[in-house]
């Protein structure tokens, strides 16, 4: 407990100290300076003016791309101590005659230096001879193509056989490139009187045998190392002004043979900071919390960002790390909530301090949440932030799931995973990293006046817990439009099974009526706990798992994601059936509309018929009005599904039909409640168990 105590402390004393920044563009040059050669970023010791650069040395000629003393054409320069340069092809070549045509190259680096690990020394030839001399100390490297090469000679690969490369064994900055033939015997191959020497950058050059003879003109990229001083970092801190390494930066030797005299050091950004080491202020903290760099648990919410750093922390009521490497986030039990405040208290001085840190802490976590993403705080993250983080009940289910975790589960959103699709949006398939399978419900944008009601009915949908609703178990705010993930349910809807004929035949009367009293008793539930009305009740949002156990889906959501124009045809033509007329009309909502449309969805499950059917056989009205008037006519068993009227006693059937005309009753105030309507189901099924004890044995036996 004081670990943890020692722990929070610290967050805090960073939490204190820190600041959020907004990220920009960081600069490469010196204030007023030209950052560029055309195309090119020329990053600062580097610089294209006098007063730009660091020294001479660093002065690049915007014209030809070069810097002094040196003949190499630059290609780019990185911050990172690395530059790319082209040098030129040396060449030695006999004609007809035996008379030798060949030119060497001397090539000056300055104080730049070719990489001995990211370069090759390369020979193109038969029986040649690539050699390099190194100006400074006499040291010489050659590389050399056999007698016998040139006999099996394979595109693409330099392994001897008219090509060979060999890597530098030291960094040099001032040496002779030349190529040599070793035979003299001219004509020795009709096809080969030339032999290439030149350095080239790993995997930047690739041999055909049509290169051979034709390669002068050509230059290619090597890999060039800069530093900046002419001593090692030790001695440099010594002297304050010339050290070089801005704040917040680190100072690197430069590795190199001991006798090639000292070659100075390189300045790279510490841990948690990114940007040019070599200018006042170029080193920029990297804002961990925005990207995918830090592992909170709560993501961006729980996420603290400081100077090279940052820290994760916890709603209240929950203790731990607040990372998904470290301990995460767990509830304390109120009783150890009360010993640790014992503690705390029992210490004496030492805990009113505590105890204000823990106030100073909570009111720049509140501060610090106002820098937070657009999108989060467009989707009302700030606000659910706020409902978890100050929750007085640690029993908060409603999740916040980082965007990658999502991202990660539903293999970034691949269209294999899509498992549903319409006006509200798109449903995917995903797997957590616990082996939890979840849907996860991308929905067009929400309702943005809206979205503090939107927040309170995802929290208080999270902790509805009913067998035969849907579980959302949280949501993704840090995407352009919210993510819902909701608990996986395996079989396909309602829907599916009244009206896809491979499926009818698995429908049997009880199973109907099961579908009928669990979702009345879902229905009856979140009336009776929440002040959520569903709005779309239809055979489609009820949802069925292997075993046929309802779980109604898409509770209270759907009212604050905006229909569009599509949605709308939609719903007239897809879903108007099953919308209570009097809402319909007057646009005023209570929980006997979602009783019109459970008892549209009864008269479904015994007809068997589409609620809104287009072929024309049925009134305007569609099946409310077909099914009443057949049952005040007396015909009800002409209209029956099939299954049902096979199966179904006809009291029972006579008896749920009474249940749908009550609850499809035209005024809204005649409807029974859900509460009713459940208990009626209920009692019907289990009469109806009684009197067929067949079915009784094998539904018990399920
Ligand atoms: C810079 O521009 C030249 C042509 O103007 C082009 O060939 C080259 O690829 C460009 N380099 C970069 C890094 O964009
Ligand atoms: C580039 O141009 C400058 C002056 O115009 C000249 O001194 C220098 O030698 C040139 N460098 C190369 C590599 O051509
Ligand atoms: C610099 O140029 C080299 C050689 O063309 C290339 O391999 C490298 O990717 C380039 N680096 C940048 C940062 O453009
Ligand atoms: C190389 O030299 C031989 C002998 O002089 C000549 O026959 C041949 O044409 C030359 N090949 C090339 C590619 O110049
Ligand atoms: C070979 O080169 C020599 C010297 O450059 C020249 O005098 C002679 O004419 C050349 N021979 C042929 C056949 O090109
Ligand atoms: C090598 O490639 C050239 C064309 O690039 C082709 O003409 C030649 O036949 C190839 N040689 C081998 C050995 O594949
Ligand atoms: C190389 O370039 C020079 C001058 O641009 C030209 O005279 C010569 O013919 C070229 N050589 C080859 C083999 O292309
Ligand atoms: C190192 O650099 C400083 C300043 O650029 C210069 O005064 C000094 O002579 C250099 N020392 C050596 C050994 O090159
Ligand atoms: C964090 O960086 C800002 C800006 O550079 C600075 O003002 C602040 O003092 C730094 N805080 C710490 C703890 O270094």
């Amino acid at each position: 407990m004081l670990l943890q105590l020692n722990v929070i402390l610290i967050a805090i004393l960073i939490a204190i100290l820190s600041t959020t920044k907004a990220e920009s563009q960081v600069a490469q040059s010196l204030p007023g300076c030209p950052d560029k050669c055309g195309n090119i970023t020329i990053p600062y010791p580097f610089g294209t003016q006098k007063h730009c650069s660091l020294s001479e040395a660093y002065q690049v000629n915007c014209k030809n791309l070069s810097v002094p003393k040196a003949n190499f054409k630059i290609l780019n320069i990185t911050v990172d101590g690395l530059m790319y340069g082209l040098l030129p092809v040396a060449h030695q070549c006999y004609n007809s005659t035996g008379s030798i045509n060949q030119l060497q190259h001397n090539i000056k680096l300055s104080r730049f230096r070719i990489s001995s690990t990211l370069n090759l020394l390369t020979a193109v030839g038969c029986h040649a001879n690539a050699a390099l001399k190194d100006l400074k100390d006499g040291s010489y490297i050659s590389v050399c193509i056999s007698r016998t090469s040139c006999n099996g000679l394979e595109n693409g690969s330099c392994f001897g056989q008219g090509c060979m490369q060999v890597p530098l064994p030291f960094r040099l900055t001032k040496f002779r490139l030349h190529a040599q033939r070793v035979t003299t015997k001219v004509g020795s191959w009709s096809f080969n009187n030339c032999t290439y020497a030149f350095l080239v950058q790993k995997d930047q050059y690739t041999f055909h045998e049509t290169d051979l003879d034709k390669m002068h003109n050509r230059s290619f990229p090597v890999a060039l190392e800069w530093t900046v001083g002419n001593t090692s970092c030790k001695e440099a801190k010594k002297n304050k002004n010339s050290y070089i390494c801005k704040e917040n930066s680190i100072c690197v030797d430069s590795l190199v043979k001991v006798d090639q005299g000292n070659p100075g050091y390189t300045c790279s950004c510490a841990k948690g900071y990114q940007g040019n080491a070599y200018l006042p202020h170029g080193c920029q903290d990297v804002n961990e919390c925005e990207g995918p760099q830090n592992d909170c648990v709560y993501g961006v919410y729980g996420c603290l960002n400081t100077n090279g750093s940052y820290t994760c922390s916890c709603p209240s009521g929950m203790l731990g790390d607040g990372r998904e490497s470290g301990s995460g986030c767990t509830h304390i039990e109120a009783k150890s909530l009360r010993s640790f405040l014992y503690i705390a208290i029992g210490t004496g001085p030492a805990a009113s301090i505590v105890l204000t840190f823990i106030l100073y802490w909570g009111l720049k976590q509140r501060r610090t949440i106002k820098n937070k993403e657009m999108f989060f705080k467009k989707n009302g993250g700030l606000i659910l932030q706020k409902i978890l983080f100050e929750s007085k009940q640690p029993s908060h289910k409603a999740k916040i799931f980082a965007a990658r975790v999502l991202v990660k589960a539903t293999n970034n959103f691949h269209k294999t995973n899509v498992i549903g699709q319409g006006g509200y949006g798109t449903v995917y398939k995903g797997t957590l990293e616990d082996n939890t399978r979840v849907a996860i419900k991308k929905s067009k944008s929400i309702d943005e006046n809206q979205i503090e009601q939107f927040i309170n009915e995802v929290i208080m949908l999270s902790e509805v817990s009913h067998p035969n609703v849907v579980r959302l178990l949280g949501c993704c705010l840090e995407t352009q439009t919210p993510l819902l993930v909701y608990e996986f349910v395996t079989n396909k809807t309602v829907f599916h099974h009244l009206h896809q004929k491979d499926c009818v035949s698995s429908m049997t009367f009880e199973r109907r009526l099961n579908i009928a009293t669990q979702t009345a008793e879902a229905l009856a539930h979140i009336h009776s706990t929440t002040q959520i009305i569903h709005r779309d009740i239809k055979s489609s949002n009820i949802l069925l798992t292997d075993d046929y156990t309802v779980k109604v889906s898409d509770f209270g959501i759907s009212r604050f994601i905006p229909m569009d124009q599509t949605h709308i045809q939609t719903l007239v033509h897809g879903t108007l059936g099953y919308i209570d007329p009097e809402y319909f009309r007057s646009g005023i909502l209570t929980e006997k509309s979602d009783v019109y449309s459970f008892g549209m969805v009864l008269v479904e499950l015994i007809t068997g018929r589409k609620v809104y059917s287009y072929d024309g056989t049925e009134s305007e009205l569609g099946l409310a009005m077909f099914f009443v008037s057949s049952l005040e006519r007396g015909c009800l068993i002409q209209i029956l599904d099939d299954q049902a009227k096979k199966e179904g006693i006809s009291d029972h059937i006579d008896y749920v039909a009474k249940i749908a005309k009550d609850c499809i009753q035209l005024e809204g105030k005649k409807r029974p409640n859900m509460e009713v309507v459940k208990e009626e189901l209920e009692k019907l099924r289990q009469s109806f168990i009684k009197s067929s004890p067949g079915e009784s044995w094998s539904s018990s036996l399920d």
